[in-house]
């Protein structure tokens, strides 16, 4: 498998005022095509600020960051929000659906951007919607939807331009134990249909689903182990 993701000795410090927080200090990592990686760690060590640069979200303040190649810092504002548009899907614990708006609308917006014909995106969204078992729901709101729903919302917009990389910022953090599961059957299952997963968790039974576990501690990594028979 090729590498997808390439970052060395990556580096991010918030200046809020005078107060300067060291958030990833030298992180090198490399990410192959097709894994599905836990980050684990406790809070405030570096686990969001590590995706949000991943996702493009956010610009590391040193270090080389390669996604396919293709070196990000070289890449403008616009460029970016082609590549997280076209390479990433994000889901996120508190799911960021847009309230007003049906399931079928917020799954349907990554391919507005995408500039995708209104027939192609409409039957796209359907058939997302159809794969995650919210088939019956496209015309709901967000709010008409239980939380494990809301999540499955999530995930199909996040699949919405087929992006080869899934990113999961806790995914499962506001949800039951059985809808969890579920959420985590869904990854598991587009893993093995050639997505990458990565995500994060605090939770132990989650981070056992993936392939690859990565821990972080005060903003490095401490461990970073692949699971026996999990090798691709
Ligand atoms: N936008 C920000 N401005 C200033 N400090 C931040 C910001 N985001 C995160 N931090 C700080 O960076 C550290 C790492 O945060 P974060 O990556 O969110 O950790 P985690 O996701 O592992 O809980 C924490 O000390 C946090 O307070
Ligand atoms: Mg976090």
């Amino acid at each position: 498998m090729s590498d997808m993701i390439s970052i060395r000795n990556l580096n991010k410090v918030y200046k809020t005022g005078s107060v300067e927080v060291h958030a990833l200090k030298n992180v090198s990592l490399e990410i192959k095509h097709g894994e599905f990686i836990a980050i684990m760690g406790h809070s405030g060590s570096g686990k969001s600020t590590l995706m949000n640069i991943l996702g493009c979200l956010d610009r590391p303040t040193s270090g080389e960051y390669l996604l396919e190649g293709i070196d990000i810092k070289d890449q403008s504002q616009d460029e970016l929000s082609l590549i997280r548009n076209k390479k990433i899907g994000f889901v996120f614990q508190a799911f960021n659906l847009i309230p007003r708006i049906n399931v079928l609308k917020n799954v349907e917006l990554p391919m507005i951007y995408a500039k995708t014909k209104v027939s192609q995106r409409r039957k796209r969204a359907v058939e997302l919607l159809e794969k995650v078992g919210l088939g019956e729901r496209t015309e709901h709101l967000p709010n008409e939807l239980s939380g494990g729903q809301k999540q499955r919302v999530a995930i199909a917009r996040a699949l919405a331009n087929n992006p080869p990389i899934i990113l999961a910022d806790e995914p499962t953090g506001n949800l039951d134990t059985q809808s969890s599961e579920e959420i985590m059957e869904i990854f598991k299952e587009l893993n093995r249909e050639g997505s990458s997963v990565i995500l994060v968790t605090h939770e132990p039974d989650i981070a056992e689903y993936a392939d690859r576990v990565i821990l972080f501690k005060d903003g490095c990594i401490i461990e970073d182990r692949q699971k026996e028979g999990a090798l691709k």
